[in-house]
């Protein structure tokens, strides 16, 4: 008899004990989920508020137009010159100076450049697009009897702050401008900003 009731007890006492533990061990690991939970949580807040800042940060540049057109008024000779389109028709977003010659892209993104230049009779000249070392474009123009022009358009992504340029290159090197009729060009535009 007292074998029976302290064998009950005992067994009960052990199935209790364990279930107890079962439980606080259940616990522990819920609190655990929660805390990892609330972590995971407070980190994807944090990553969707710079999120959001970017894109507003973004958003204010992309209600800025940027575009410039700008023609060269005097005839240049000699060779691996800079061109300076010194008559500046258009200047969004103030990105072309025309004292340097160089556009400096605002923002990261796609832009498209045109550049139209020309060379006198019996004379030619190739001039080349240059974002900081790289090289955009080459074009050609020249006629043995006439004066020609030719013209390119070129697209290249750019960053914020690039030097992009018209450069002379090799021997041919008689860039005409032809006064009254806007010749050279080089214009430019940010069709798509990242
Ligand atoms: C612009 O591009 C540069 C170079 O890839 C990068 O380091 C920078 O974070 C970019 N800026 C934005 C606003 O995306």
């Amino acid at each position: 008899m007292t074998l029976k009731f302290c064998l009950f007890f005992c067994l009960s006492f052990v199935l209790v004990n364990s279930l107890q533990s079962a439980e606080n061990v259940n616990n522990e690991k819920r609190i655990l989920m929660d805390d990892n939970n609330y972590y995971t949580l407070l980190a994807k807040l944090d990553a969707l508020e710079k999120k959001v800042a970017t894109l507003e940060t973004q958003n204010a540049h992309s209600h800025d137009s940027v575009a410039f057109s700008a023609e060269l008024t005097t005839t240049i000779t000699g060779s691996g010159h800079h061109i300076y389109f010194d008559n500046v028709k258009l200047n969004l977003g103030n990105a072309y100076n025309p004292h340097h010659g160089t556009f400096v892209p605002p923002i990261n993104g796609t832009y498209l450049f045109s550049l139209t230049l020309c060379s006198n009779g019996g004379h030619a000249v190739v001039l080349q697009l240059n974002a900081n070392n790289d090289i955009l474009g080459r074009m050609l123009a020249g006629d043995d009897s006439y004066s020609e022009c030719s013209s390119k358009v070129l697209i290249a992504h750019l960053h914020a702050g690039d030097d992009v340029y018209v450069q002379q290159y090799g021997s041919h090197d008689y860039l005409y401008a032809v006064a009254g009729y806007g010749y050279p060009l080089f214009t430019g535009v940010l069709i798509h900003a990242d």
